[in-house]
């Protein structure tokens, strides 16, 4: 189990749905990465419950997610796929990076600073805290590279910082995790094109989920929000068309300057009738997959992962423990 390649560790909240910037700015640059590396992939519900859930719901977006993980091809021979809380060596590292963390590192992030404003009603500790639990989930596996998207640049660079507070303080205990970006790390919403696509989102016209039946997905992008003028072209100046395209290139890996060539004289209409096929059919052999995995083989991946993710970060919990003298 023990490899000589380099770990790769994400995360993923199993809140709400899962969109197509989610899957291009995070899920396919994993697939590309499990050969090379050794990939830990976990739902991290114990960052989904900073935020308010439905006990049911939160269960079933779990399962529903590890399904999805499988479908989009997470291999679970070639890495370990878990859930946070069943591996209780992430809070208790979390617990232990709190004491070296300061107060004002926490207070400039600006995913809390966002969420606490949007769930006024519920500005909890563990949402100012969520952070910290990346940081362990990320040093406790040794983790030589995050992939993420660029929201996530901030946390992950105070992961390397509480690295090397630690190392510093205590001696060499945990390797400095480097943030590995993609490309298409931020797709921006139908709807606002000035705003990343997010689950959060009201409007479910903001995203396309995964699991969108086709209609839906030929409904939202014909009511995606273009620019003026007529121009099919890749520009600042035309932030709503530059992402139909961006997405439209990720998908069916046709480079941007020929789909610019393609849509000349066909204007906005097209691109989008278009687009909604190219995405109708990327997601048909995901959905399709989804449907022939059952809890018995979902439940044996996770068994197995959780297992090797248990052993992998008590090595780290028990080095940590001894260098601060707990042990
Ligand atoms: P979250 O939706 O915050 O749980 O994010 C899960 C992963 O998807 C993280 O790696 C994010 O950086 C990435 N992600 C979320 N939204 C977008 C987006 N609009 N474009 C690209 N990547 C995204
Ligand atoms: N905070 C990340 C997000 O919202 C999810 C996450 C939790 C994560 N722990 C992680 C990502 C560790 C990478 C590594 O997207």
């Amino acid at each position: 189990m023990l490899t000589q390649k380099p770990i790769a560790f994400s995360g993923i909240q199993p809140s709400g749905i899962i969109h197509i910037g989610n899957y291009l700015g995070s899920i396919k640059n994993w697939l590309e990465l499990q050969d090379r590396y050794q990939c830990i992939f976990c739902l991290v519900d114990y960052h989904s419950i900073t935020v308010r859930q439905t006990p049911a719901e939160l269960r079933k977006n779990t399962e529903g997610l590890l399904k999805l993980y499988l479908a989009c091809g997470i291999d679970p021979k070639k890495s370990i796929i878990f859930i946070q809380s069943q591996v209780p060596a992430h809070t208790e590292l979390a617990w232990i990076l709190n004491t070296i963390t300061y107060l004002g590192e926490l207070k400039r992030m600006t995913q809390f600073k966002d969420k606490a404003t949007r769930y006024k009603e519920n500005v909890n500790v563990g949402l100012f805290d969520y952070p910290v639990l990346m940081a362990a989930d990320i040093l406790l596996y040794q983790t030589n590279v995050v992939p993420v998207g660029q929201d996530q640049l901030q946390h992950v660079e105070l992961a390397r910082t509480l690295a090397h507070r630690f190392n510093q303080l205590y001696g060499e205990t945990f390797t400095i995790p480097q943030p590995l970006i993609g490309k298409g790390a931020k797709i921006m919403g139908l709807d606002d094109p000035t705003k990343k696509m997010s689950k959060s989102a009201k409007n479910p016209g903001n995203y396309i989920a995964l699991t969108d039946d086709v209609e839906t997905i030929r409904k939202k992008i014909a009511r995606a929000v273009t620019d003026s003028g007529y121009e099919v072209k890749l520009s600042p100046d035309k932030p709503a068309i530059s992402n139909l395209l961006t997405i439209y290139h990720l998908l069916s890996n046709i480079p941007i300057k020929d789909l610019e060539k393609k849509y000349t004289d066909k204007g906005y209409a097209k691109l989008k009738k278009d687009l909604a096929e190219v995405i109708i059919n990327f997601l048909k052999p995901i959905q399709e997959k989804i449907k022939t995995l059952d809890q018995k083989t979902t439940n044996q991946i996770l068994a197995a992962g959780t297992r090797k993710a248990q052993t992998l970060s008590q090595l780290t919990l028990n080095r940590v423990k001894e260098k601060m003298g707990l042990i």
